[in-house]
């Protein structure tokens, strides 16, 4: 299945990895927002939660799959047998759900963290794959630090645990220590190598302590890998995960030479990186590719003079693609409740009640009172006030 056909399947893992950020943890309602704006966005696969993690997680990925229709719903399970007993719980009502299970192959992983011999790492996976198997056709199956994992012991378990049922196979970098060539002829030479290689998909997963996790993910996609697993605005474990909204856009301004797509509505991106950064409280820099403020900004002359004559001088995508709002209007005093929900949502809010839009609407109109300009973010930031003062 791998590397047969041009379209990239976007695994989002805002939910799951992303919230595994400091400070980053979501409450059920918020999570279940999230989901619906991922499912807007037309992500192919939604890593709502780990359900044994917590019973809010488990309550979590349960709401999710019961709410979403047009994306996969999938939950984390480590290779215990408890643990993926719990995901199918979680997953049991979703029109599409997923398992996602996952053991460590590195030598430092098996050794000091599972204790574990290489062969006892095979057998808890084979059959770790076959329980979830016995839940829900759709298992992928995860080999935590593959990019410090030898690769003769990596063709060993992929193979096993295709033979056990697994359909995605992914590869992480889980400690963000590829480099885009290593990383890329690994994904090639396990599509090469495995012999039942076909009948999986091969995916990658990749941290950005170097930065590289971007570059990384495209070096793998480039070698046969059809899954990308990314987090919105890169949210993730310490410097984050690969950015959704990067990986979306240089395949698609790249298409000629990268030859890939995705099934994303790129227009959805703004709200969806708006809506995760006011729900987990953290900024999304300006100079941030795509969603920051002045991704799209022209501030020197010459630029301003070029994109004025012919915007491509100066830009290689237009903000509309992204979902900028290049014509909005300006919000004031005397603006109404539609225009104001209007651009709430496309920011990225949706109210749930037209009691919280009221709410929100009467703290808008005093502050468009006391301030001649109302911009983005004091909107966003009156919206969580109200919310958390409800
Ligand atoms: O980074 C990682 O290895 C993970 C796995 C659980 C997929 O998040
Ligand atoms: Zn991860």
């Amino acid at each position: 299945m791998s590397g047969n056909d041009n379209r990239v399947i976007i695994f989002d893992t805002t939910l799951r990895d992303g919230e595994q950020s400091p400070g980053a943890s979501m409450t059920r309602d918020e999570k279940l927002r999230i989901a619906k704006q991922l499912e807007k966005l037309r992500v192919d696969v939604i890593e709502a939660g780990f359900a044994i993690a917590s019973p809010g997680d488990f309550a979590s990925v349960k709401a999710i799959a019961e709410a979403i229709k047009d994306s996969t719903v999938c939950s984390l399970s480590r290779a215990l047998d408890g643990d993926i007993d719990r995901a199918g719980e979680a997953l049991r009502n979703a029109v599409s759900g997923r398992i996602h299970t996952f053991i460590a192959t590195s030598p430092i992983h098996m050794q000091y963290k599972l204790q574990m011999q290489p062969d006892q790492v095979v057998e808890n996976a084979v059959r770790a794959v076959k329980r979830a198997r016995n839940l829900i056709d759709d298992v992928e199956f995860s080999l935590e630090d593959a990019s410090r994992s030898e690769l003769d012991f990596m063709c060993r378990i992929i193979e096993q645990v295709i033979d056990a049922g697994a359909r995605t196979i992914n590869i992480p970098d889980t400690v963000g220590y590829a480099v885009p060539d290593e990383y890329g002829n690994t994904i090639r030479q396990l599509i090469e190598r495995v012999p039942n290689a076909d009948k999986a998909i091969f995916s990658v997963h990749c941290h950005n302590d170097l930065g590289l996790a971007v570059a990384n993910s495209l070096a793998a996609v480039n070698a046969g890998a059809r899954q990308v697993e990314c987090t919105i605005n890169g949210l993730g474990e310490r410097a984050g995960n690969a950015s959704l909204e990067e990986i979306v856009m240089a395949l698609r301004t790249r298409e000629d030479v990268l030859g890939l797509t995705t099934g994303i509505d790129t227009t959805q991106i703004v709200p969806a990186s708006r809506l995760v950064s006011s729900v987990t409280g953290f900024p999304v820099q300006p100079n941030k590719a795509i969603v920051g403020a002045n991704a799209f900004a022209h501030e020197s002359g010459i630029h301003q003079d070029g994109v004025l004559k012919h915007r491509e001088t100066y830009e290689i995508m237009t903000a509309e693609d992204v979902g900028w709002n290049t014509n909005r209007m300006v919000l004031g005093k005397l603006s109404g409740r539609n225009a104001f929900r209007t651009r709430m949502e496309e920011l990225g809010t949706t109210f749930v009640s037209d009691a919280e839009l009221n709410t929100a609407f009467a703290r808008f109109k005093e502050l468009a009172d006391k301030k001649s300009e109302i911009f983005d973010d004091d909107l966003i930031a009156l919206v969580s006030d109200a919310r958390a003062s409800a």
